[in-house]
């Protein structure tokens, strides 16, 4: 029985909600285990469409239990409104979906703390998607969080909301912020939403690990990507969570043993939303082109993505620090009107090339990438379903993708549909998501 991580390859939005989708009619769960609401993650099933912030993509299936793990931050007024966009969709959410008590819960004043972090002079805004997030885990690793099993014990909730509102009237007097919020109205709130999703709330480490005795299996589904990884990403330009592979099995509580494979999703060009280094970015036409045909506009805030090339070096690192079994490349389609496909295979630094990822974002900022140049094949590969049916030109793009980062290409997205995907016969994915 194998549990797998379907994890973002690059920088977020690689499509990782289609394929976790797809792949899920295979697994009894699918569980997140980082992130919150700045997640968006976009499932089509025909004319329907999903995006999905909270709640793991695989609650779409009616045979599938979702799981909010413990490393997940959540925002009660947005997963409510989540689950009643569901509910309104005909989804049994009261059944398949699960929250676990050690999750932490961001208020609205997490969003306060962060604009002021975002505008305080001599700072490098991050361009956050301003969900509260970062303040949500700072009071986190701080040990002043408040939990979702805290909101079920009256007294103590109280406690430690009190503890909390002065921490931010105290921080908020500091940047002197005109301080409009409503303590009162939010506790009030926040008891009554807690009554509300009461009954999916539980020790989801133990439901987790009840279901392997039993023979389930589980996918865990990330959120962000590597690059966007509190400790492996282009810090300070990261989230403030751990989407690499590791955070899997501290985010819900599944010893690392029980996890047996890796699946990297990653578009065959790059996309990036918000600040920080990008060094195959292109901000000419060519990225508009993509931008255009690959309808890069955030999920969550609209914002128009950041297009780019893709990263062999980049690759190699996030398999790396992931281990990936195999990949699915997405969006090879918005490839196809293409003449030639420039792939940036190494990177330079001082005028010397370098091999790894620098690890500061000055250095990263000065990379120069090394293009080589692919020939295009300038044929719609939308829908297709089969490997043998992509022109030579596609698969020799494949291939080399294959090569140069030393990973199976596994599989190949090519639309949005569940149903434009193709899974190579004999691949690893097969093996761990057939
Ligand atoms: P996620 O955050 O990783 O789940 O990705 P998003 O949903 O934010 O962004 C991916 C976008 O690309 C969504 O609009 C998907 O519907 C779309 N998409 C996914 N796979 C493909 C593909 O193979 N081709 C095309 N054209 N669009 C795709
Ligand atoms: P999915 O799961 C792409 C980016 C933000 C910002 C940085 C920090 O859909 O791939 P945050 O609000 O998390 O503190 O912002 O991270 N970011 C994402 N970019 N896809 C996402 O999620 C993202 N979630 C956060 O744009 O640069
Ligand atoms: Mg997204």
């Amino acid at each position: 029985m194998h549990n797998i991580i379907v994890l973002g390859a690059q920088w977020g939005d690689e499509g990782k909600g289609k394929v976790v989708d797809l792949f899920a009619e295979r697994f009894d769960i699918v569980a997140r285990y980082q992130g919150g609401h700045n997640a968006g993650h976009t499932v089509y099933i025909g004319e329907k469409k999903f995006v999905l912030k909270l709640i793991p993509s695989g609650i779409l299936r009616p045979n599938v239990q979702a799981v909010i793990g413990n490393g997940v931050v959540v925002d009660l007024a947005a997963l409510i409104e989540e689950m009643t966009m569901l509910e309104a969709h005909g989804i049994d959410v009261q059944r398949q979906l699960r929250i676990s008590n050690r999750a932490h819960v961001i208020f609205p004043f997490h969003r306060l703390v962060e604009k002021m972090s975002e505008a305080r002079e001599n700072r490098i805004p991050i361009g956050t998607t301003s969900r509260g997030i970062g303040p949500c885990y700072e009071d986190k690793i701080g040990r002043r969080g408040i939990r979702v099993a805290d909101l079920y014990d009256s007294g103590s909730f109280r406690d430690l909301y009190e503890t909390l509102e002065e921490d931010k009237k105290a921080l908020a007097a500091t940047f002197n912020l005109h301080d409009t919020i409503d303590y009162t109205q939010i506790l009030k709130q926040h008891e009554a939403y807690a009554a509300r999703i009461q009954p999916l709330v539980c020790d989801t480490a133990a439901l987790l690990a009840e279901a392997m005795a039993q023979g389930k299996r589980i996918m865990f589904e990330g959120a962000q990507g590597t690059m966007l990884d509190v400790d492996h990403g282009t810090y300070p330009f990261v989230t403030s969570s751990s989407a690499a592979a590791g955070g899997a099995s501290t985010g819900t509580g599944v010893p690392p043993t029980r996890i047996h494979g890796i699946v990297g999703v990653s578009k065959a060009y790059i996309t990036r939303v918000g600040s920080g280094p990008f060094p195959t970015e292109n901000t000419d036409a060519a990225g508009d082109l993509l931008r255009r045909e690959g309808n890069e506009f955030g999920a969550v805030t609209g914002r128009p993505r950041r297009c780019g090339w893709f990263d062999v070096p980049l690759l190699r690192y996030t398999a790396m620090v992931n281990g990936f079994d195999t990949l699915l490349i997405t969006k090879l389609d918005v490839l196809d009107h293409l003449d030639e496909i420039p792939v940036c295979v190494g990177y330079r630094l001082n005028g010397k090339e370098i091999a790894g990822m620098p690890a500061t974002y000055r250095a990263l900022e000065a990379i120069e990438p090394v293009y080589e140049n692919l020939p295009g094949w300038r044929t719609s590969t939308r829908g297709t379903t089969r490997y043998e049916d992509l022109p030579e030109n596609a698969r020799a793009y494949l291939k080399f993708l294959e090569d140069r980062t030393g990973v199976e290409v596994g599989g190949v997205s090519t639309g949005p549909e569940r149903t434009e995907t193709i899974i190579r016969a004999g691949s690893k994915l097969e093996k761990l998501a057939g």
